[in-house]
């Protein structure tokens, strides 16, 4: 039976993207159900409509970095009311907390621009490039409760080239995360 999906994103939705285009190719038997976003302008949302995808805005009260714990619990409640199997966190900028990991254990799933447990936090990329990494790239974890600390799943390796910004470094790396997220996911199927 296919997996049915939802997917929580607060920008431009190309992690999405790529999720829609692996099971557009056959290569992930899944179905995005949901796209919900905590900025109503978001892309993200936007790809989803295109596809014809349910797309919500998630109402954060003004808070700029928190995802407030009654939101949580009513968005646990809704995923679930969907028959969610999997949760994916796709350049989603606020942390998961209770009651919503509690709802989906060992099935959020986020993807970082970094080789965790290196560079966790905001604008990884540059992080390691002010570090002077020769190699950095991306990693898909399970999400628990801590900032990009859950387990890892899978991770994809990309140089640091001479000349590199962090708009090139960042552009470098997403193409990774492309290929990586859909191949995560099926891991992370394979072993429920
Ligand atoms: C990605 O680099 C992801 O690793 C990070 O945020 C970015 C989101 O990009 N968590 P997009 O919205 O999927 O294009």
């Amino acid at each position: 039976m296919s997996l049915r999906l939802a997917v929580l994103g607060s920008g431009s939705g190309s992690n999405c993207q790529s999720i829609f285009n692996a099971i557009d190719d056959g290569r992930l038997d899944a179905e995005v159900v949901i796209v919900l976003s905590d900025h109503e302008d978001a892309y993200i949302l936007e790809r989803a409509r295109q596809r014809g995808v349910r797309a919500e805005v998630m109402d954060c009260g003004g808070y700029k970095n928190k995802f407030p714990l009654e939101l949580q619990a009513e968005v646990a409640e809704k995923l679930k009311a969907l028959n969610i199997d999997m949760v994916c966190l796709a350049g989603f900028m606020r942390l998961v907390k209770e009651p919503l990991l509690a709802a989906f254990p060992n099935r959020i799933l986020n993807i970082h621009p970094a080789l965790l447990p290196a560079f966790p936090g905001v604008e990884a990329w540059t992080q390691a490039l002010n570090a002077g990494a020769k190699q950095t790239g991306c990693t898909v974890h399970y999400v628990d409760a801590g900032m990009d600390s859950g387990e890892i799943i899978m991770q994809a390796y990309v140089p640091v080239k001479e000349g590199d910004t962090p708009e090139t470094l960042h552009a470098r790396i997403q193409v990774q995360e492309h290929i990586l997220y859909p191949a995560a996911i099926l891991s992370a199927v394979s072993r429920l």
